[in-house]
């Protein structure tokens, strides 16, 4: 395998579990766009929006995203659920030689399942406190998003599947 495969989606998506589980089976490297941050910036993405805010995080986003996509090595990486939607990012994305974006598609009530109870290391979602309102910002902000995921070259709708289905659905995709 000789590409970058970048994985986008929506939090609670499944891009680090699928991305890891792939990278397993490529035999290459796997980063996680969000500890890679971490790893930088020497600080937690929760303590990044705290102490330096959101604009902050933003712009260190688009910096180590145009830094991964200048190296040469082929890698998975699994994406924020914001990293597409700021900037020119998606366009970067797209445009990365030997590149491929997929989209790992998931409904509003498996995303709200997944993310309830693991909302407190999201800042976006930390503050929801029942599941009508996680419902209600998760439709929201997806309606806002889904045009820049949608652009992504291959969509793999993700509802009911293992991690082991959507990992084969992506080999088949890759060429
Ligand atoms: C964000 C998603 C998070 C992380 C940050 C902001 C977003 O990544 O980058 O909390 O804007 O959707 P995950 O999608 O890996 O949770």
């Amino acid at each position: 395998m000789e590409k970058k495969i970048f994985l986008i989606g929506y939090m609670g998506s499944g891009k680090s579990s699928v991305g890891s589980k792939l990278a397993e089976i490529l035999k290459c490297e796997f980063l996680d766009l969000d500890a890679f941050i971490e790893g930088k910036e020497a600080m937690s993405v929760r303590e990044l929006f705290k102490l330096k805010g959101e604009i902050y995080f933003r712009r260190a986003e688009t910096t180590y995203l145009q830094e991964i996509i200048d190296q040469k090595e082929a890698k998975i990486i699994s994406l924020g659920g914001g990293t597409p939607c700021y900037g020119n990012n998606m366009q970067r994305i797209l445009t990365a030689p030997n590149a491929k974006s997929v989209y790992l598609k998931a409904s509003i009530p498996t995303l709200t399942k997944r993310l309830f109870d693991e909302r407190e290391n999201r800042p976006l979602i930390a503050h929801l406190d029942t599941e009508e309102l996680l419902v209600e910002f998760i439709g929201k902000h997806l309606f806002e998003r889904s045009p820049f995921y949608s652009q992504s070259e291959v969509t793999i709708s993700t509802d009911g599947k293992t991690k082991e289905e959507i990992v084969e659905e992506i080999l088949k995709v890759l060429d």
